[in-house]
């Protein structure tokens, strides 16, 4: 039995989507499981030609992979069934593909209506903080509850343990500095974004192979702390990057990479493989700049910069990306 882990090691947005499509088309897994968030998640999905953008949905329905939504998630029938159809228009259908634990939360339309409205934090309102409040006061609903769920239900014992084959790709939601305990806190989401969270929808820690961090060249927020600097090269790389959000169009707050933060967040979460994405949006900006140890650097070429990234993080292999499509 054998599991690897695509997580986010900076704000969301870090292309995790590209990464697990990739690794679902090129490595053998039996399942792919979604262990953390809702769907305040938006993966951008480029599938033969066409743009797809997920939310609740595993990325190994696009390669008939049996994909799973995890006890660590929370479900918002709603938006689940209207991404399943769009999903179908797209030409990807997921009945026999798609499951859900039993013990998975879910997004009542109470929930919904509660976050309709702006919050201090400006989060994605779609009910995310409201489910994993109410699940944590035990007065939440578990999907085993709801009939319109139940041809999807699995129950992820017999799922994992039932057969010794299982091999199972971790795809994770948001990114390490959006995480409940690591993140900047209040501005984090309700759920656990990193390796931990993988354990806690039934994985072994003794089945870990790869875990795949991933990360942009540069860094985006979305949410209402003070984040980009008041400059206008930032204007520029929203625009070049296409920086606004997937699932509430909202424009993404922009930055330099900090390796400090890339550093500690491949860390904390035993990072083995690193993407680093889009290169080319630097490479169209012309300036190779990050923060570390409390200084901006400035490098002359985008070799320079990567060879940089590369001493710091010399204990990780990484990949560097410049291409939507692959990695
Ligand atoms: P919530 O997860 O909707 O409660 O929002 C909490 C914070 O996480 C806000 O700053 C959101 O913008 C941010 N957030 C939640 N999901 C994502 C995501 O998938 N990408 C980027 N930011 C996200
Ligand atoms: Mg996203």
């Amino acid at each position: 039995m054998q599991a690897d882990v695509v997580l986010g090691l900076q704000y969301g947005d870090e292309a995790k989507g590209k990464v697990t499509h990739y690794l679902t088309k090129y490595k053998h897994y039996t399942h792919v499981l979604r262990f953390n968030g809702g769907c305040n998640a938006g993966h951008t999905i480029y599938h033969k030609g066409r743009k797809f953008i997920t939310h609740h949905i595993p990325a190994g329905v696009f390669h008939g992979i049996k994909s799973i939504i995890g006890p660590g998630c929370v479900i918002s029938p709603k938006h689940l069934f209207e991404e399943i159809e769009r999903l179908k228009e797209g030409g990807v259908d997921v009945e026999g593909k798609l499951f859900i634990a039993e013990n998975a939360h879910v997004i009542t339309e109470g929930h919904l209506a509660e976050e309709n409205k702006e919050t201090k934090i400006g989060t994605t309102k779609r009910g995310n903080g409201p489910a994993y409040r109410d699940k944590y006061n035990r007065t939440g609903v578990r999907a085993s509850e709801i009939s319109a769920l139940k041809p999807y239900l699995i129950n992820i014992y017999e799922e994992f343990f039932g057969d010794t084959s299982v091999q199972i790709l971790c795809e994770g939601a948001q990114g390490f500095g959006l995480d409940i305990d690591w993140g900047d806190y209040p501005f984090v989401t309700s759920s656990h974004c990193g390796l931990g969270g993988v354990f806690l929808n039934g994985v072994s820690p003794h089945w870990i192979r790869d875990v795949w961090g991933v990360a942009k060249i540069y860094e985006t927020y979305v949410g209402s702390k003070s984040f980009e600097p008041d400059q206008a090269v930032f204007q520029s790389l929203r625009d070049v990057g296409e920086e606004y959000g997937a699932t509430t169009g909202r424009p993404r707050q922009c930055n330099w990479m900090s390796l400090d933060l890339l550093q500690r967040n491949a860390r904390f979460n035993s990072v083995n493989k690193l993407v680093i994405n889009k290169l080319d949006v630097l490479r169209e900006l012309g300036q190779w700049k990050l923060y570390h140890k409390h200084e901006l650097l400035e490098f002359g070429s985008e070799t320079k910069m990567c060879e940089y990234i590369s001493g710091v993080l010399d204990n990780i292999e990484i990949f560097f990306s410049d291409d939507k499509n692959s990695i």
